[in-house]
């Protein structure tokens, strides 16, 4: 074989992380070398063992040498990030949420689609009627960490949590939303999800800043929606949305349902994109403890992030047919796409993806 043939195109980080993580990426590493072949790229993978076990064994969460070992690789492929062991927050912003900030990753890109009507807990909803995608901020809100404590431990105690919000912040992830609905070219419409009527100073910059640049889209029409009433219209009227852009606590919030919406957070996908850089794409349940090592749990959403993953690679054939595969058994193989109840295994159901690659 000649030296060009041999040559990895992309160099893939893998990291499983905690729990069903592994099982569930196995599946999806599973897909990505079927559907390479019949599309015909050639990758390379390293697997990283950032999570719990070695954080538990080393007290190691990730440094910034692991960040930059990571800047190496075109994209990263995630399982999950989350062990019972460990006192929560300890992962989260250590692995996760380090990845996502260091990276720059200030996209988290969810699609909500219904693939099959049986699986969703919504009365008189037909597939086509849930089909969006909801652009988070991922970079500042209140995930910035800032805030502190008053007079801890006493009855006079204060917490303050405080929402960060840059207009450049805020700006390049509207700009990536009204980009994102001109590609799609499903309704064109985008909506912002907020709060502008109680939290007046970061919903006041985040509505001028749309208003602001929505100048620039006419071909976009817009809306606006506070995020409890989104909330309402996911369960009542999902059918009226196309691109939401909200930040980075309400999106984490309404993307759960819009999970529960598509059918459970087995099918759930996400990207976190640094449209200059290296993103990571992850299914968006967590590491489920109490399914691990059971081979029950459901890959489709790991497999769905490496279909995200190669079609932010520009891989739109593989990743298209790995959706169609998705759709596919999801309407006529699977019984239910909860873990231990989806009539396969964790493995069969990656094996069933395979099977309906084209
Ligand atoms: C998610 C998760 C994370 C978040 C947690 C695990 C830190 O819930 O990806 O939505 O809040 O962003
Ligand atoms: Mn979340």
């Amino acid at each position: 074989m000649s030296k060009e043939k041999n040559q990895a195109k992309y160099k893939i980080a893998v990291i499983p992380g905690d729990g069903t993580g592994t099982e569930v990426i196995n599946e999806g590493l599973k897909v990505l070398e079927a559907v390479s072949k019949i599309h015909k790229f050639a990758y390379e993978t390293k697997v990283f063992d950032f999570g719990g076990e070695r954080y538990l064994k080393t007290g190691k969460t990730l440094d910034d040498t692991d960040i930059n070992e990571l800047k190496k690789y075109n994209a990263i492929f995630l399982g999950a990030i989350g062990h019972p062991d460990v006192k929560p927050g300890i992962l989260e912003t250590g692995i996760l949420l380090k990845l996502r900030f260091s990276l720059d990753q200030y996209i988290n890109l969810r699609p909500i689609k219904l693939y099959n009507a049986a699986f969703c807990p919504l009365k008189d909803k037909k597939a086509e009627d849930i089909d969006f995608v909801v652009v988070r901020e991922n970079s500042e809100g209140l995930y910035k960490g800032m805030g502190e404590f008053k007079d801890k431990g006493t009855k006079d105690e204060v917490a303050i949590q405080l929402s960060y919000n840059t207009r450049k912040g805020v700006e390049r992830c509207i700009r990536y939303a009204f980009e994102y609905c001109r590609k799609r070219n499903r309704r064109k419409k985008l909506t912002l999800c907020g709060k502008t009527n109680v939290l007046t100073y970061a919903w006041d910059l985040w509505q001028r800043t749309f208003n602001e640049v929505a100048k620039e889209y006419p071909d976009v029409s817009t809306d606006y929606a506070h995020v409890d009433a989104t909330t309402m219209w996911f369960v009542k009227n999902p059918e009226w949305f196309d691109v939401i852009v909200t930040d980075n606590m309400f999106g984490d919030i309404i993307t759960d349902l819009g999970a529960m919406i598509q059918g459970g957070m087995g099918i759930a996908a996400g990207g976190n994109i640094n449209p200059e850089g290296v993103s990571m794409f992850e299914p968006i349940g967590g590491s489920a403890p109490k399914y691990t090592g059971k081979n029950v749990i459901n890959p489709l959403a790991a497999i769905c992030a490496a279909g995200m993953l190669l079609e932010n690679l520009g891989e739109k054939q593989a990743a298209a047919a790995i959706e169609k595969a998705v759709i596919k058994i999801v309407q006529k193989d699977m019984k239910s796409l909860a873990a231990g109840k989806m009539g396969y295994s964790t493995s069969e159901v990656g094996n069933l993806v395979v099977k309906n690659l084209r």
